[in-house]
This record gives C-alpha cells, structure tokens and sequence, in this order.
C-alpha cells in the first residue's frame, strides 16, 4: 500500500514552542499575538534578517514558551507563493530543530485566511515523506502536528484537502515500479476516489483484448504485470446529461524502453513515468471532494514498458482502438501509444466537450522547459488560453508549442496510417519531438477540442520549490482542478 508521511493540524494542545513569522520591510512580527513584544525584541537583538529560509529559534523558561521567528521574505511580493514557501521553512525548521508540535498565530493574526491557508498547505506539502519498506519507514526526525485556533479549522480543511491528493499523487509517482504495478495502482486508484463518491471501473487484459485496445495492448504485453485501463466517472451536475471533460493520464508504472531500450542514468527514473495518471486521478479527488458541479471522467491507461519474447518490434504494425493502424518504429515511444486508446475511449464513449491528456511524454520538453514550466499544446484556442490561466494560479504554468497543419508529416508512415516516431529522418530530432508526440495524439483526438499537456520535465523536481521539496510534485492536479473550477463558471472556453 503507498503512503506517506505528513502533518496534522489539531486545535486541542497546548505545544511548548509557538511559531510567528517576520517579514523583510517593516521588520516587525506579524500580527497580534501576545508573544509579539517579545520575539520583536529578539530579532532586533540577534539582527535577525527575515527572509525566506531562515529562522531564529528563542528559548523560554517553564512560564514563557519557546519562539520560532520564522522569515517570510520581503513585504510586495506574491503572497500566496510567500505563504506557501514559508510553510516549507516552517516545516524544514521543525526538522532540524526536532520539535514536534508547535501552536500557530491565528487567521487574523496573519492578515487574513489565505495566508493562514497557504502558509498550511505550503507545511502539508513540505511534510509530506514518502514512506518505504526500510526499517524506519521514514528516516530522521519528522514534524507532527500544528496546532491552530479552532475558529481555523475549516481552512485547515480546506488545506488538507487539497494538499491530500497532491501528496497521494506525488506518493504513487515516487513508489518503485515493483511495487506499483498497473493492478495495484488500478485498485488504489479505486479506493481512493470511490471514498469520495466517484465511481470507478477497471478493466484488464481480457476485456482490453475484447476491446480492441490494441495500442495498449502492445506497450504492455511483454510484462508479467499486465495492462489495466481504469475508467473514473464524477457526475457532479447528474441533471445535465453530457460529459463536460475527459482526462486522459499516461500510466506507465515503468518505461525501460521496450526493444529500443534505455540507458542509465534515464532509465532509473523511469517509474515516474505514471505522473500524468497520478494527476487526472487527483483532479478528479479534488474536483469530487469539492463536489465540483461538472460531469468528467478520467481514463487512465496503465502499462508497463519492458522487454520479454512478446515485446513489440521495431516496424511492428498494430490496430488501435480508434481503428487506425499504427507502425510501431520505436518502442521507446510507448506512451502516445497508450494514450491514443485511453482518448479514443473516452471520445467513443463519452463524446465529452474537452479533452485534456496529460503525460510524461518526451525527455525533449525537458530540455527546452526544463522543470518550471509544462508544455503544452491545443487544438482549440480557447481551450488553451483557459488551462494557460489555471496553471498561473495553481502555480503550474505552462508554455504553448506549435501544432500547426504544415507539421503533419511529422507522422506520416509508409505501411500504416501513422508512425509513432516519424518515417522521415531529417536533421536532427526525428520523432523524438515533443511536437511529433502532440502531432501523433491529435490524429486520435480531431474533431474534439483537446489538450496535450507535456510534463516530462514538472513531474519530479530535482529542486526545492514554493510546493515541492526534490522529488514527484504533482504537476497537474492543482492545475486541471482549477481549470474545471473555470469551466464552471462559465470561463473554460
Ligand atoms: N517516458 C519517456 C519520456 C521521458 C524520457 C521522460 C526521458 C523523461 C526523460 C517516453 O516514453 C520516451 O521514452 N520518450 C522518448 C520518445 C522518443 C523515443 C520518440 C524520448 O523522449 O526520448
Ligand atoms: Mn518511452
Ligand atoms: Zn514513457
């Protein structure tokens, strides 16, 4: 079972040690509390310099508790991402410092509660550790508990509940391949989001083979871990009868390459190569928990990618589900594949006004966008500009790549209606292309208004950031969440 490690917020205890907070610009202690005077007094005395990262720990006596100054950065500068940050520093001054549980100034103390949510959801998310089969599940001293007025809890709540699916998206994409494999992550899946009242379907090899899968089908037939397709319905306005998204997430538990296999230090990497499931499995958690008042569904193709007697060949030709035929060059482009039938899954059977896939697609986007941005690209306009304003305010940006008609080429095969890599061998990068793989999906998705969104490069961060430490950062479940909050009022188009 995957889990992690994270805090809890609790209003019932009275902790030794109480964390303020101190901002570069007025130099003063945020906020009311009664221990303001006193830790005012400490930073001037110790010329204690606020900014992001730093902390100034103040010991007290049996009658006064202990201080944590913690810096916020300079005064002006987006407070959400200063909240956010300085949650992670709390939490990181709670490690080192080896203190368990500390109380926090109130909402109002703080200015307000989005910073009192922003600075929790920043702890929540810099807590979070994922927990292994070694004999201390997680090694070295972990935070808690923080303890809030009770008059906060609700934006505790609402901390927590976003903070959540991040974390279990981030905790699937981080466990080893052997131990998530597509049934286990199948029915993790399931019990996940069935809690939340979104219904779940899996199918497995048999009823994919029925299908006509056949895209999938080839990915993840060289495996003892077999193919899973799961299939997550959340009907949140049941009296509208069509279906408002479809969110299609590359599942692969691991990519060794197939045939056209990976070399290190890549192929090391390679069970993260699940994220875009682990992302349209959490926008939907989250899109449910705040009964989100859209009909979606999120299809999530699972597979794992390595190399046995029945593994796909190089120049193999298979039938996908959309009934195109598709000249497998390289194997290695595995994940368009299994994307192609998770898209023509939904169109077929849900017609949804939107689709948006989303996958650790290509090594090349990383190249160009690196780890701050994902890359993305749409059929639609409109469609585009909406996810380009959700992922600003998750914090999740994107960056547009072109898709143009000049481009369809791209694909062409000599033996089947399209290649997954590209027959013709120009200069350069081949199909190997961020573009290629968009170029590929958009032959399943014509005639729908669709988005690819690439985050080979934001799906683990080898930095810390505002939300992440080094590691899987969800990439994508804030983000999709927001954009359907979009769609419901009126702004997704
Ligand atoms: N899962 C990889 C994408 C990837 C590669 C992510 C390297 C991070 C680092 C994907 O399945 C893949 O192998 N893509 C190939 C595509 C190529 C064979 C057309 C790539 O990017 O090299
Ligand atoms: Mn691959
Ligand atoms: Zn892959």
């Amino acid at each position: 079972m995957t889990s992690w490690h994270t805090l809890m917020m609790v209003s019932h205890e009275t902790p030794s040690t109480t964390a303020l907070f101190a901002a570069r610009g007025s130099g003063e202690i945020i906020g009311a509390d009664p221990q303001r005077p006193r830790a005012s007094a400490a930073i001037r005395s110790a010329d204690f310099a606020p900014d992001q990262g730093r902390w100034l720990d103040i010991v007290g006596d049996d009658a006064l508790p202990r201080l944590l100054v913690v810096g916020t950065g300079a005064e002006g500068t987006d407070t959400t991402e200063r909240w956010l940050a300085a949650g992670g520093h709390l939490v990181d001054a709670m490690r080192t410092l080896r203190i368990a549980s500390v109380r926090l100034p109130g909402c109002d103390d703080l200015g307000g509660p989005d910073a009192l949510q922003s600075l929790l959801t920043g702890a929540l998310l810099h807590s979070y550790r994922l927990e292994q089969g070694r004999s201390d599940a997680v090694p070295g001293f972990q935070p808690e508990r923080l303890v809030i007025n009770s008059a906060d809890m609700v934006h505790a709540e609402e901390a927590q509940r976003v903070s959540e699916a991040i974390n279990r998206a981030r905790a699937w994409v981080e466990q080893p391949a052997n131990l998530l494999t597509p049934a286990v992550f199948a029915d993790e899946a399931a019990s996940a989001l069935e809690r939340h009242g979104v219904s779940v379907r899996v199918l497995g090899p048999a009823e994919l083979e029925e299908l006509g899968t056949g895209a999938l089908l080839a990915v993840g037939r060289s495996s003892e871990h077999e193919p899973r397709m799961v299939i997550a319905e959340w009907r949140g306005d049941p009296a509208r009868e069509g279906w408002d998204a479809a969110f299609v997430g590359k599942g692969l538990t691991f990519d060794a390459g197939g045939l056209n296999i990976k070399t290190r230090p890549i192929i090391e990497k390679m069970k993260f190569d699940m994220g875009g499931a682990a992302s349209v499995l959490g926008a939907i958690e989250l899109a449910a928990s705040r009964k989100a008042r859209t009909n979606i569904v999120v299809i999530v193709p699972m597979a794992e990618n390595v190399i046995d007697g029945r593994s796909a060949r190089p120049g193999d030709v298979v039938r996908s589900l959309a009934g195109l035929t598709v000249e497998i060059v390289n194997t290695d482009a595995e994940g368009r594949l299994v994307l192609a039938d998770g898209i023509t899954y939904a169109i077929e059977n849900y017609a949804p006004a939107y689709v948006v896939d989303i996958a650790t697609l290509t090594g090349m986007i990383a190249g160009v966008l690196h780890e701050e941005f994902a890359g993305l690209y749409a059929s639609d306009a409109g469609l585009a500009n909406a996810l380009m304003r959700a992922g600003e305010v998750a914090g999740e940006p994107l960056w547009r790549m072109p898709l143009s008609a000049s481009q369809d080429y791209l694909v062409d095969s000599a033996v089947a209606d399209v290649s997954n890599f590209g027959a013709v061998g120009f200069l350069g990068v081949g199909g190997g292309s961020s573009t290629a793989g968009a170029k590929f999906l958009e032959r399943f998705a014509h005639g729908t208004k669709w988005a690819h969104i690439d985050i080979a490069g934001t799906a683990w961060a080898t930095r810390r950031t505002a939300r992440s430490g080094p590691g899987a950062t969800g990439f994508g479940v804030f983000l999709l969440d927001r954009w359907l909050a979009g769609l419901e009022s009126g702004l997704g188009d």
